[in-house]
């Protein structure tokens, strides 16, 4: 059951030829409802296009939605956004627990865990239950787009779309190309990178494609100097900051990225590019074990 109103409109048939002539999305599918399905769908949202998120529980979908008003409503307060801006995205965004919800949709993107298995199960599901025009998308942040495009019936239609957090905040977005992928796939994901207005760049399917292949090594080495006792992570973060202007240092990164997250992204790099910096460090792993994940679970580096 699908949560929100007007949906059947979008209970159209599109062919293949309709949809890339015209770019036209009208539906699009999250799969996963943390922090960048979340905020991808608000971005999706904010766009003017529909947009279903499937949760795995009707609970965490509720509580999807409610996040998406309460950053919408955040932006209403400081007068970013007007109150009918904000009621026509929240006019735009459902959310359901049910894979079967998303059958109409012109574009999904997964974005579970960063788990190769998990993924590859669900665009197995997604497979069989999207339309065929449908073009089935990766938020992945390094692992091997080809590997979920071979679970399906349609590797033709399988490419990365690769946000980053927060997703409603950076402009970037990495548009990834399996050697399997149509050009009217990257055609379709380029399109609709430019209706999100985000910046879309396109790269070939390597572990951690252009930012994480460069900024995880620099993340794993302010671990090492930490471990070395080089300096504080306080101190290696102002440095940072101040020495190279970044917004944030590498630990504070590290927090929001997910530190669950960062490991599984290092473990990916370093089965393809086998350099010792990129084994993801003992303390950082330490702390996955004791369950401290950064901003989301409140414990990371730092405590929020
Ligand atoms: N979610 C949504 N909005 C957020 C946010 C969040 N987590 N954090 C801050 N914001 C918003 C604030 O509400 C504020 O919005 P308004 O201007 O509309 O009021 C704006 O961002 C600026 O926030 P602040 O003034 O509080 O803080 P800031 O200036 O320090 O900016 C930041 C915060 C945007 C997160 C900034 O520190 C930054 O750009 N950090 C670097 C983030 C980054 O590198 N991300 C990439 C991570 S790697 C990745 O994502 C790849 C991967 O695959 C893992």
């Amino acid at each position: 059951m699908i949560f929100g109103i007007g949906l059947a409109n979008h209970l159209y048939t599109s062919t293949v030829a309709r949809m890339i002539q015209t770019r036209d999305i009208k539906l699009v599918g999250i799969v996963g409802s943390g922090i960048m399905g979340s905020g991808i769908a608000e971005v999706v949202s904010r766009a003017g296009m529909d947009v279903v998120v499937c949760s795995r529980a009707e609970q965490t979908a509720h509580a999807t939605r409610s996040a998406i008003e309460k950053s919408l409503a955040n932006k209403l307060s400081k007068a970013k956004i007007s109150q009918e801006q904000m009621d026509t995205a929240m006019s735009h965004v459902y959310v359901t627990s049910k894979i079967e919800d998303l059958a109409n949709c012109d574009l999904v993107i997964e974005s579970a865990i960063e788990d190769l298995t998990t993924k590859q199960r669900l665009f197995v599901e997604l497979d069989k239950v999207v339309k065929l025009s449908c073009v089935l998308t990766t938020n992945t942040s390094t692992l091997p787009v080809i590997e979920m495009a071979r679970s399906t019936n349609r590797p033709d239609k399988v490419c990365g779309i690769h946000f980053f957090n927060p997703a409603v905040i950076m402009p970037l977005v990495e548009i990834i190309r399996p050697i399997t992928a149509s050009d009217e796939t990257i055609a379709l994901a380029n399109a609709f990178v430019a209706t999100c207005g985000k910046d879309g760049v396109q790269v070939a399917d390597r572990a951690g494609f252009i930012v994480n292949a460069l900024l995880f090594p620099y993340l794993n080495n302010a671990i090492a100097m930490l471990e070395a006792g080089t300096a504080s992570m306080e101190d290696i973060d102002t440095a940072m900051k101040g020495g190279c202007n970044f917004p944030m240092g590498p630990f504070a990164l590290l927090d929001l990225v997910g530190l669950d997250t960062s490991v599984s992204i290092l473990e990916a790099l370093y089965s393809e590019f086998k350099s010792s910096n990129l084994e993801p460090r003992p303390t950082l792993r330490k702390l996955v074990e004791q369950g401290k994940l950064g901003r989301k679970s409140k414990q990371g580096f730092y405590n929020y």
